[in-house]
């Protein structure tokens, strides 16, 4: 089979994260980095031994020997980057959210009419976990019965002071929306996979607890702590929490809140889905197992165990039971679902993905502009009024 060379443009952290899972899969090479922190960027470059380091992401981009550009960049940098990428007959894997704004993720979908061949795929990735997607088919299949309700949540605790800064922050980098397009899109990801079905119409609440922030003059790298910092005051309109009540096309009714706010959770991303015949709850920062609910019988623990998944679910899932399987292995998943569309030579007209598309990326951007609207407005909002 054919190498696929790779180039990644931002190395913070996700970056990392991403050169460490295309590293995983096989057929694909890594030879090309960019970062606009160049010294960074080399150092990585010459420790992880990637043969090219540009400068520049043009270079990059431009480069005959590419064929597959990751844009790990801030949100502000997707539209740009990722319409280079695709303009250049190059397939794109795309960190999420996949744009600041509904008007910006609608121009990739338009550009993407006109390069039927681009494969497109956005990093939302928890679906791309064992048990996620084992859930997923087995609610398919009818293990629990009918879907009578979803419900969970997108907890984390590292904007919680009024000193915690990050471009995040910003809507000029982030868009209009921090808590929800930041983690409560992966909640909104995750809950559609396992439902089968897309959200529809929503109603919300949000809260931006700290209107005032002190920002560091200086940037502080993403999930870092350091001490001796100066700070100016910033307004902040993005919200730290938002609490949304949601309707599924399948008529399913459910609700998830998420925060950056909450103290002692992390990456606390949880649901729980109830139907007539049991329920299922899993948690990604326990992420190998899966609590079984029964009405009648005890309650069982399910633990991730290759044997015992359903077919579909076994290429992504490697360690034998009892060896964790975590976020950076649902990382590779997603990558390797969409290395193997490519190498399968799949297109979106015509062929379902297991990763997600440029298409759900979009979707989830009028979800998270509905949820603003409706905690703007206090009132439901169909995701169709958003375009
Ligand atoms: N899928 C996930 O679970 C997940 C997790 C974390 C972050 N993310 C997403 O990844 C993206 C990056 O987030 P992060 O946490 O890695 O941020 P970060 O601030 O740690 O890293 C961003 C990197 O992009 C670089 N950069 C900025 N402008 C650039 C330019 N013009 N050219 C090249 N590089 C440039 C920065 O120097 C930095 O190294 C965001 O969109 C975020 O939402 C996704």
């Amino acid at each position: 089979m054919d190498q696929i060379n790779v180039g990644i443009i931002g190395m913070g952290f996700i970056g990392l994260s991403h050169l460490d899972a295309v590293r995983r899969i096989g057929n694909v090479n890594l030879v090309a980095i960019s970062d606009v922190n160049h010294s960074q960027a080399k150092e990585y470059a010459q420790r992880f031994g990637i043969e090219k380091c540009y400068e520049n992401y043009d270079e990059l981009i431009a480069d005959p020997d590419i064929r597959v550009i990751h844009n790990c960049t801030p949100n502000h940098l997707h539209l740009e980057i990722n319409k280079k990428i695709i303009e250049h007959g190059k397939h794109v894997f795309s960190e999420k959210p996949l744009g600041k704004t509904v008007h910006e993720t609608a121009q990739m979908i338009e550009l993407l009419k006109k390069y039927p061949d681009a494969i497109a795929g956005v990093n939302f990735c928890y679906r791309m976990t064992p048990l996620v997607q084992d859930m997923k088919h087995r609610i398919k299949q009818g293990e629990i019965g009918d879907v009578l309700l979803i419900h969970g949540s997108y907890l984390q605790d590292w904007l919680l002071y009024e000193t915690d800064f990050n471009w995040r922050i910003e809507p000029e980098f982030s868009g209009p929306s921090r808590c929800v397009a930041d983690i409560g899109s992966h909640w909104i990801d995750t809950a559609q996979t396992v439902m089968g079905s897309r959200i529809i119409e929503v109603c919300a609440d949000k809260v931006t607890a700290f209107p005032i922030r002190k920002k560091p003059v200086t940037q502080v790298e993403t999930f870092s702590v350091q001490d001796d910092i100066k700070y100016t005051d910033v307004a902040v309109t993005t919200e730290d929490y938002a609490g949304v009540l949601v309707k599924f096309e399948n008529g399913v009714s459910g609700i998830f809140h998420c925060s950056q706010i909450s103290s002692g959770r992390k990456c606390f991303l949880n649901l729980e889905v109830n139907g007539t015949d049991g329920s299922y709850y899993w948690n990604q920062e326990t992420s190998d197992r899966m609590w079984k609910g029964h009405r009648n019988t005890h309650s069982e623990i399910v633990l991730r165990n290759p044997n015992l998944m359903v077919p579909e679910v076994r290429d992504y899932t490697y360690m034998p039971a009892g060896h964790p399987e975590g976020w950076n292995d649902a990382q590779k998943n997603a990558l390797f679902a969409f290395y193997e569309f490519i190498q399968k030579n799949k297109k979106h007209a015509t062929d379902k993905a297991d990763f997600a598309t440029f298409e759900e990326g979009h979707h989830i951007a009028k979800v998270t502009e509905a949820i603003l609207l409706s905690a703007n407005e206090r009132r439901w909002v169909s995701v169709d009024e958003i375009s």
